[in-house]
Parts: C-alpha cells; structure tokens; sequence
C-alpha cells in the first residue's frame, strides 16, 4: 500500500500515515513509516492486547484508541473522523485499497503455488477480506476448482483484526463471488484448538490464527481433525506472540484517503 501511494503520488513527504488497525498491519506500517521517514499514527480498540502496544511504541508509532466495545468498525469511524479535513494526514484505508488484495495476488499467493503441487481448498480468516480475495483470485486462476474458504468470528464476538460480515460492514475491497463457503467458528472452539495444537501439532498460533485451523479442519471435506502442517499446508499468520487490479486513488485535497474507485459509498467506512 505504501510502495503504491508513493508510486501514485498519492502521499507527500512530511504527511502523516494515519490508519485504523487492530494491530498487524498497524505494525507492518509503523515499521515501514519509520523506514521510509513518515510519522505514523495508529488508530485501535483499547482492548487490543499489550503486545501489540508494545511493538507498535518501539516502531515509534503515535497510539490513539477508539472505544474497545466498537471493535475495529469503532476504529474505521475514528480514524476517518480525524483524518476528514486534515491535509497533514494520509490514510492507506487497508478496508478499500486494492493494494491490499494486490499484495496477496503478487506475493502470499506466488508462495503458496510455488510450494504446492495442488490446492483444494484455501481457508483464511476473514479481516479487511485481503488475503481471501487477492489468494482467492490467483488460485483460481491457476485452477478454478480451489475453494475459497472464509473464516469469519460469530456475530457479536470480537476478534482482534478478524469480522463477521454479519455484523454489517462489508470491507469494500471484498467480492463476495470469490468466496465459495464461509465457516463460523466460536471464540469457544478457537480457544479450544488453541490449546490442542500446541501438544498436539507441537503448532503455536494465536487463535485468530486458530479459528482459520478450526475452520480448515472441517474443510472442504468435512474431516473433524486437522490433518498434518503438510498435508493441510497451513502456517501460522505470524508468531503466537501476536495474534487485481489496482484501483485510482482519489487525491482530496485535504487529508488523501485511498478509495478504491469502483467501490463508490462503500469506501467510506462501517454502516
Ligand atoms: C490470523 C489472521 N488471519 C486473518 C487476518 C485477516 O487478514 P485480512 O485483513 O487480509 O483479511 C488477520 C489479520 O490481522 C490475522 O491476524
């Protein structure tokens, strides 16, 4: 997303990279913003775990926290607030970039066809929806009979950087035809697989991480045990330690957010 607003000449130097986040892609920029020379704020619930507090200081990030019962919509809300009518900021808008996706159709899913001979099914968890659609499309590019699978939360139960689509907003990057199946899985089974796969799997992964196991161990062939890390071709998101076609953006002259053009009012934010 950043490589692309340079490229667009969407984000000037000296502006502030503001974006809401519950965490992981507010530490993959806090450590590029510091790289690259831009301060960076993050806007996040003030429920998200210490750690990510933590890492997001050390990258010398500026912290502002939404109402932690809103979840990451509460987020998305505060962060288009401050941003509206401040040119000083710019705001990636992971929601409605189709770098984001872009980011997966160039790179997540290059890997995994590199190292898979086939794929039947590919099951994520669901947060701006990125990875599903920019894996989604490349996989089935290279065979149309892959199964793209979304793991989404129960409605109602807030999972740091995942969503129910239930809950009402749709991140206007997804296109719901990409998807063939969605898995709900309870805070209660993902706490539970947590605790199985580290003695069983010698597997440790946060449980947003495990909700996509739990999903994937009923998918697509409805098998209730997960088969092995090969076979099943699964990692980890990240440590246990923490949990395409580009589109045009729209250069406002104050405070630029990233809009993907095709997705109109949708781009604005949660309902
Ligand atoms: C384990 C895990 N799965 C999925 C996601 C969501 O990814 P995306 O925003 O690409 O939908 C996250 C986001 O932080 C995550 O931590």
């Amino acid at each position: 997303m950043m490589e692309s607003a340079e490229a667009d000449g969407a984000i000037a130097p000296g502006q502030t990279v503001l974006e809401p986040t519950s965490g992981n892609t507010g530490i993959a920029l806090a450590m590029i913003c510091r790289r690259k020379g831009y301060p960076f704020t993050a806007v996040m619930p003030d429920n998200v775990t210490e750690e990510r507090t933590q890492l997001l200081r050390m990258f010398g990030a500026e912290i502002v926290y939404s109402e932690g019962a809103k979840g990451s919509n509460g987020a998305v809300e505060l962060a288009l607030e401050i941003c509206e009518g401040d040119a000083s900021y710019y705001m990636p808008y992971q929601y409605g970039n189709d770098a984001n996706p872009g980011a997966h159709y160039h790179g997540t899913a290059v890997e995994i066809l590199d190292e898979l001979d086939e794929v039947a099914a590919f099951v994520a968890g669901l947060g701006t929806g990125g990875t599903l659609m920019g894996v989604g499309r490349r996989l089935k590019e290279a065979d149309p009979e892959t199964k793209i699978v979304a793991a989404e939360p129960m409605q109602g139960e807030l999972v740091q950087g995942l969503r129910s689509l239930e809950d009402g907003f749709i991140p206007p990057i997804i296109d719901l035809s990409v998807l063939d199946r969605k898995i709900m899985v309870s805070n209660r089974d993902a706490i539970v697989w947590t605790q199985k796969l580290l003695p069983e799997e010698r597997y440790f992964q946060p449980s947003s991480g495990t909700r996509k196991t739990t999903a994937g161990s009923t998918s697509p062939r409805g098998s209730t045990r997960p088969r092995s890390r090969s076979s099943r071709g699964s990692r980890p998101p990240s440590g246990g330690e923490r949990a395409g076609r580009p589109g045009d953006p729209i250069r406002a002259s104050r405070c630029s957010v990233y809009h993907a053009a095709r997705v109109g009012d949708r781009a604005r934010g949660p309902a």
